[in-house]
């Protein structure tokens, strides 16, 4: 392990968003702001991954779980307050210490690792991640000297006419010597616009005491947007969205409309892979080479195999092989595991069910906690009947089993391989191997009653 420390700051109420949830759990492309954040320190290799969460704030904590650990700020009375909760894991450590702001979520990996190397090459006590905005309102500004050195940041709403028209602006992203930040916070005031002890501070307190204060712009002030509001969060989307799509597009995925595709930053796609418009893609997917998703789906925790089809469908949480047609209209529900060669159709509904090889449930069929053999047939609106109203039942239909329309199968129940429901029976007992099972009244034609009653 290096002797590099993060401290993530996601204390902020976010009175800007105007909402219940704290700012950095809204989520970008379905993942919260922080985690990103975090996600893209993991990677870096670090001592410790200190995130400074608000009182109260247990979602964040249980949003990170062991990415992070964490101190709680009580106050929100600043970012420079914000970064001293954590003196108490880091104030003994000599090295570095990245500061990064809950709310950057485009940040990637390769910028923060170009941060701290130039740094360390530097031998700087302070680094500040900046970047060119053209509009640079709300950001605090980089201040610099006659010699081009980096003087101090200016808040916005602390900055004179003249400061407001600098476009260099601080991403909130910052490389510190540890023993000197901690030093330099203890010195920090609150006499600004804000009333804020203002981590940007320690700039002008280390530049003061001669200590080396550089800066690293980064070109792209994209992956610096700072989301303060809902007008920035649908910002960070839209870039984001942007970079994921084209990433996936030089790998090999087709993407008919990227404007309207939204793949989440874990989601794994193979070449070949053809996504049409209006499609949400998240959590931990995997798309296996020449499937098919789209129009109109939504995939989240799914694996989707080779030359699978899944049009105007819904996904969730489940396993599906290769060559499965779904949909349209098919809403597959968690723990469902779907094999190949498979047919899902329209208006069917899977829950928590095995179907194996080449089973096919083609029409307006609800399937729940069902172990379904290979080479099945459900025939149209048939209906396992899994819940009693208090408890759930299995219902089990073997290999090669041929199920007529519109069958209820009353769990528990089996259906052995082979067998024969006639359609429209309401099946109670197990039926066994190769039987046919007919269970309806039996019926009645009355001759010529009809025009009579005409
Ligand atoms: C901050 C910087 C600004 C920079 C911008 C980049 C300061 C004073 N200003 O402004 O120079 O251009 O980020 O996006 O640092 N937080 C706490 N505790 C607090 C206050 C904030 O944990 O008491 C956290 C917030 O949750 C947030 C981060 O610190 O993740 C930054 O706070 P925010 O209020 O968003 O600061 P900005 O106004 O964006
Ligand atoms: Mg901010």
């Amino acid at each position: 392990m290096s002797n590099r420390y993060a401290v993530v700051l996601a204390a902020g109420k976010g009175t800007r968003m105007k909402s219940k949830l704290y700012k950095v759990l809204h989520p970008v492309l379905g993942k919260p702001m922080v985690h990103h954040v975090v996600d893209q320190l993991k990677s870096l290799q670090l001592s410790s991954i200190t995130t400074v969460v608000g009182f109260g704030a247990e979602k964040v904590q249980d949003q990170l779980g062991n990415d992070s650990e964490f101190v709680v700020q009580e106050e929100q009375l600043g970012t420079g307050h914000a970064v001293q909760q954590a003196e108490k894991f880091l104030q003994d450590k000599q090295g570095t210490t990245i500061v990064v702001c809950g709310d950057t979520p485009l940040l990637t990996k390769e910028t923060l690792q170009a941060v701290l190397d130039y740094h360390e090459e530097q031998q700087a006590k302070v680094t500040i991640l900046t970047a060119h905005a053209e509009n640079p309102t709300g950001y605090g500004r980089i201040i610099r000297d006659d010699h081009n050195q980096v003087e101090k940041i200016v808040e916005q709403k602390d900055a004179t006419a003249e400061e407001q028209q600098v476009q260099e602006i601080n991403t909130g992203t910052y490389c510190f010597d540890n023993q000197l930040l901690f030093e330099a916070l203890k010195n920090v005031s609150n006499d600004n616009a804000q009333g804020e002890y203002y981590l940007p501070d320690v700039i002008q307190i280390a530049q003061k005491e001669g200590e080396k204060v550089v800066a690293y712009q980064t070109d792209d002030f994209h992956e610096t947007i700072g989301v303060n509001d809902r007008v920035a969060l649908s910002k960070a989307e839209q870039y984001m969205k942007e970079r994921i799509n084209e990433q996936h597009m030089r790998n090999g995925v087709s993407i008919i409309d990227p404007n309207q595709t939204y793949i989440g930053t874990d989601v794994n796609i193979a070449e070949d892979v053809t996504i049409h418009p209006g499609c949400v893609i998240q959590g931990n997917t995997t798309i296996e080479k020449d499937a098919e998703i789209g129009p109109n789906a939504e995939v989240n925790d799914c694996h989707i195999g080779e030359g699978t089809v899944l049009r105007h469908s819904v996904a969730n949480s489940s396993y599906i092989g290769a060559r499965v047609q779904v949909g349209p209209f098919a809403h597959i529900r968690p723990s469902a595991n779907v094999g190949n060669d498979v047919k899902i159709g329209n208006f069917v509904e899977i829950k928590k069910s095995k179907i194996d090889d080449k089973s096919k449930v083609p029409h307006l069929s609800y399937i729940g906690d069902a172990e379904i053999g290979s080479g099945v047939n459900i025939g149209c609106g048939t209906i396992t009947v899994n819940y009693d109203g208090k408890n759930k039942y299995l219902t089990k239909i073997e290999d090669d089993a041929f199920i007529g329309c519109n069958a209820n199968l009353i769990a528990p129940v089996t259906v052995g391989k082979g067998a024969l429901v006639a359609a429209g029976s309401t099946i109670h007992e197990d039926v066994p191997g190769d039987a046919l099972s007919i269970s309806r009244v039996k019926q009645l034609n009355k001759e010529g009653y009809a025009k009579k009653y005409k």
